[in-house]
């Protein structure tokens, strides 16, 4: 019964995101909500950071969500310094390239719900979330993003979102977090208003 439930809710997500994703913990029972949480699987935090920002962000969510956490690590470093990580970067991403992970999970199988967190680079994310996510069915999973940059600009961060879209196929993509790594008020709030906080 409560797959048969979980499916309908997870059909109705696909349909009405990215609306319904902060919308279904409060408009549903409690007890009802941790049931199927149980029943959905488990939650994983998978980032990528450069300078250690993003990572700030992934432990802290990590900390206040239960989750498992799994940094994404490049099978070809980038470049400690600043321009040259920089023209990498900017060739990858014109290049619309997928850059090899070092540390690519077998499966998500076992993940009902994924945050997956990244740096702002050249006005978008960059193009190793595509090869992660690109790299599973995503299938009836949710997504949160979330990401801070330099500048801030809401622009690159709806561009971000709108790359991890076309990569999650399948997945329902929630409006995501953009906040910056010191600010945890922004960031707890998000995670309340998303009911992904640990009870
Ligand atoms: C290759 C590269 C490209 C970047 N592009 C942008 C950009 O387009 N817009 C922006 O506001 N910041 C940009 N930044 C700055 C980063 O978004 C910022 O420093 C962020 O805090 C780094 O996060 P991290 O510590 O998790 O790597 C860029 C940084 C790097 C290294």
């Amino acid at each position: 019964m409560l797959k048969r439930v979980m499916s309908l809710l997870l059909a109705m997500a696909t349909v009405l995101a990215p609306v319904a994703c902060a919308q279904a913990a409060s408009e549903t029972d409690g007890a009802a909500v941790d049931a199927l949480q149980e029943e959905a699987g488990k939650t994983l935090v998978a980032y990528f950071s450069w300078s250690g920002n993003t990572e700030e962000i992934a432990a802290h969510i990590a900390e206040q969500t239960g989750a498992d956490l799994l940094e994404i690590q490049p099978e070809t470093p980038y470049p400690t310094d600043y321009n040259e990580c920089g023209d990498v970067a900017l060739a990858e991403r014109d290049n619309n390239e997928r850059p090899a992970i070092a540390n690519l999970p077998e499966s998500l199988d076992e993940y009902e719900t994924i945050l997956i967190g990244y740096p702002i680079w050249w006005h978008t994310a960059p193009m190793i979330i595509g090869t992660f996510l690109e790299s599973y069915d995503l299938s009836g999973k949710v997504i949160y993003p979330f990401t801070q940059s330099a500048s801030m600009n809401q622009e690159q961060f709806d561009n971000s979102i709108d790359f991890v879209r076309q990569c999650a196929v399948g997945a329902t993509v929630c409006d995501g977090l953009f906040a910056r790594h010191t600010d945890t008020e922004a960031i707890d709030a998000y995670l309340a208003d998303n009911g992904l906080i640990e009870e």
